[in-house]
């Protein structure tokens, strides 16, 4: 009885089960991965969004939907932008989180590309740095099945922080951190506007730009939030403890951050899309 299995959200519970097991591969699906998620990564997306306000018509919105939010950080963000916030996200341990994050929204388990929702029944999809995780060819329908006629589509990312202002010490480091526990190869797809914009007939970029954003830091946090990198996630995965990956950190860092909060630079783009096609999809 198709009727029984939606909640008063319209979300289908008994899809989103069968979604958990789908998302064994995902490097994020881990409990030190959401913890670091909801407590130790730096606030941009808070800045993103006012960006985005100032440029985007039609902003608020009254429903947004936010795919693939992990520990609702991004959620949080979107709530500026949308009268009532649904996260969506595949990794289960991300979600107890979410609800503490983003007080006030809704929390789903599900994946870009199955979503357990109606058609027609947001106004706005956020993806922050999710999308490069996503099969697009089976997200892109989905997403222009669950938006309103003239829904948007808002994709955002940024790199890790890893340039101070003043000097390259950081970027040094970085790339030591780098060759040391090394990016998990073929496991994310490169996005940006250019190549959003060719990504799929569905949808149109209306809005779009590229940013550096300064945070101030403190050293412990920045240490922590180093730990959130899928470049650790993969060092564990190959049985690296992660107490050995934050002490050699620890190490390293110490003499460029002195004991005192400074300035992170990050860099990344935020892309928003109007649904061109949606008339063919939703018949
Ligand atoms: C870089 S994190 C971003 C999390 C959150 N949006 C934020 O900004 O903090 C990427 C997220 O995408 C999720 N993800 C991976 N594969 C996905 C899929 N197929 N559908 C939806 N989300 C996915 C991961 O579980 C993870 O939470």
């Amino acid at each position: 009885m198709p009727g029984t299995r939606r909640d008063i959200l319209g979300v289908d519970r008994a899809q989103t089960s069968v979604l958990r097991i789908r998302s064994m591969a995902n490097l994020f699906d881990v409990d030190e991965m959401a913890s670091g998620y909801a407590q130790s990564r730096p606030p941009i997306h808070v800045h993103i969004i006012d960006r985005v306000r100032s440029a985007v018509e039609g902003l608020p919105v009254a429903r947004a939907l936010d795919v693939g939010c992990g520990a609702g950080i991004s959620t949080k963000a979107l709530q500026k932008i949308a009268n009532v916030c649904l996260g969506l996200e595949p990794s289960q341990p991300m979600l107890p989180f979410a609800g503490r994050v983003a007080p006030g929204a809704l929390f789903v388990a599900g994946s870009a590309e199955y979503m357990p929702l109606p058609a027609k029944s947001v106004d706005l999809i956020g993806a922050a740095g999710s999308l490069n995780y996503v099969d697009l060819d089976r997200f892109f329908p989905e997403a222009a099945r669950v938006l309103r006629p003239k829904g948007l589509l808002l994709v955002y990312d940024f790199s890790p922080g890893r340039s101070f202002r003043d000097n390259d010490s950081l970027d040094q480091w970085f790339r030591q951190f780098v060759e040391r526990y090394p990016f998990p190869a073929n496991d994310a797809h490169e996005l940006s506007p250019p190549i959003l914009a060719r990504a799929s007939s569905l949808f149109r970029v209306v809005s779009s730009d590229v940013f550096e954003i300064g945070v101030v830091l403190q050293p412990e946090f920045y240490l922590n939030y180093m730990m959130t990198e899928t470049n650790v996630a993969a060092a564990v995965r190959r049985g690296i403890r992660v107490q050995e990956i934050k002490q050699w950190s620890a190490e390293t860092l110490g003499p460029l951050w002195n004991n005192q909060a400074r300035e992170v630079l990050f860099q990344g783009y935020w892309a928003c899309m109007s649904l061109e096609r949606a008339e063919e999809l939703n018949r």
